[in-house]
């Protein structure tokens, strides 16, 4: 029972939390947020309530907390009556965790060099195909480390779509819904399709709904070099949080512009390196020196934004923070590419990959479901 009383007041409601504390919900606040059946469609979540009708000097006659503290019943003028859950009312005051936030928030593994995974996350093809829990525990990986590694795999296309539709359907960009990687490819510029050396990076800078995970199965290897690289941008971000707070703002502020161009695409997208959602919780980076388009600032901030850029750029590229994986056919890889920057070394000969994209919002809700039903 985190809710003790509740106390009905000119101005709004007054909710006393177990541990003594208090907060105030406002009269207008709580006829918006009602979540009883009439208020709230319970199957779809759409609200039924229209906001713009509420005055906003609305107040309550009087309100009630239920027996068993699970709901509090307000009384409005005119004989209306609303309810809302305790559950609800903790949510929003973050005493419990929200509805929509993923369970395993707060158990996610950040690392540097200095505390870098003992075990790279792995796990089989075989466990992700034949059951509903190898797929959450594939995602989890995700959620956890930013990344993980697929054994087992099957070396063609149509067992790479499979395998990412466990997840989802596949998001479609400028580059199709499912493609080849190699430096055999030329109908595209971008230098992925080379063998040269590439730092560190998040993919589509130039998109708003930059993809939110990346997946590669390895087709074909024959040569050297060309090892995939991670960094786990989080773990710089909380690096520059923790030890130049003033760096860190400025990479949370400056929205940095990238584009895309080749014949009849011109995309251009731009957001902060470090941004943050509404919480002031880091939510995505994004970190891509060779789509930066051109821009410019006042000449201190400038010269402040550069010194963070840097200072971001100084920890992505020391190897000490790398994961190096080589792909081999029968392996694949796939990340956050809201967290981790992925990088390539140059290579010699054949490396053939075969990869999507999947929207952020996809993989969470598969992640939200496979978790509401598999851990009842
Ligand atoms: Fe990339």
């Amino acid at each position: 029972m985190l809710i003790k009383n509740v106390t009905a007041t000119a101005t709004g409601l007054i909710v006393l939390w177990a541990d003594q504390s208090t907060m105030t919900f406002s009269w207008f606040w709580l006829m918006d947020h009602s979540n009883d059946p009439q208020s709230v469609n319970s199957q779809t979540l759409q609200r039924n309530v229209d906001t713009f009708s509420i005055p906003l000097d609305i107040a309550a006659d009087s309100a009630q907390l239920d027996a068993a503290a699970t709901l509090v019943q307000i009384n409005w003028p005119n004989q209306q009556i609303t309810t809302i859950s305790c559950l609800r009312l903790c949510q929003v005051a973050g005493k419990t965790l929200d509805d929509e936030q993923l369970s395993e928030t707060g158990s996610k593994t950040f690392w540097l060099a200095d505390n870098m995974p003992e075990t790279l996350p792995s796990i089989s093809y075989h466990e992700v195909m034949q059951s509903e829990q190898g797929v959450l525990n594939w995602l989890e990986n995700i959620d956890t480390y930013g990344f993980s590694i697929v054994t087992q795999t099957v070396a063609t296309e149509q067992a790479t779509i499979a395998l990412a539709e466990r997840i989802a359907a596949a998001q479609t960009t400028i580059f199709g819904t499912y493609w080849p990687l190699s430096s055999e490819v030329k109908h595209h510029d971008d230098s992925a399709y080379t063998t040269d050396f590439l730092a560190p990076h998040t993919d589509a800078c130039y998109y708003y709904n930059a993809a939110g995970l990346q997946m590669f199965n390895c087709m074909e290897f024959d040569g050297s070099g060309g090892e995939s690289v991670l960094v786990d941008g989080f773990a710089i971000a909380r690096r520059i949080q923790a030890e130049r707070p003033d760096l860190y703002e400025i990479l949370s502020r400056v929205a940095v512009p990238g584009h895309y161009k080749e014949t009849a695409v011109h995309l251009a997208a731009e957001r902060p390196t470090f941004r943050l959602d509404r919480r002031g919780e880091l939510e995505q980076v994004s970190f891509n020196n060779y789509d930066r388009s051109p821009f410019i600032l006042e000449a201190g901030e400038q010269s402040q934004f550069y010194q963070a850029y840097a200072e971001f750029n100084r920890h992505s590229m020391n190897q000490d923070n790398w994961i190096k994986i080589a792909l081999r056919p029968g392996t694949a890889l796939i990340f956050n590419n809201w967290r981790c920057l992925h990088g390539r070394m140059g290579y010699s000969g054949k490396r053939n990959f075969f990869g999507c994209y999947h929207d952020r919002a996809d993989y969470q809700s598969r992640m939200r479901t496979l978790q509401q039903t598999l851990s009842l």
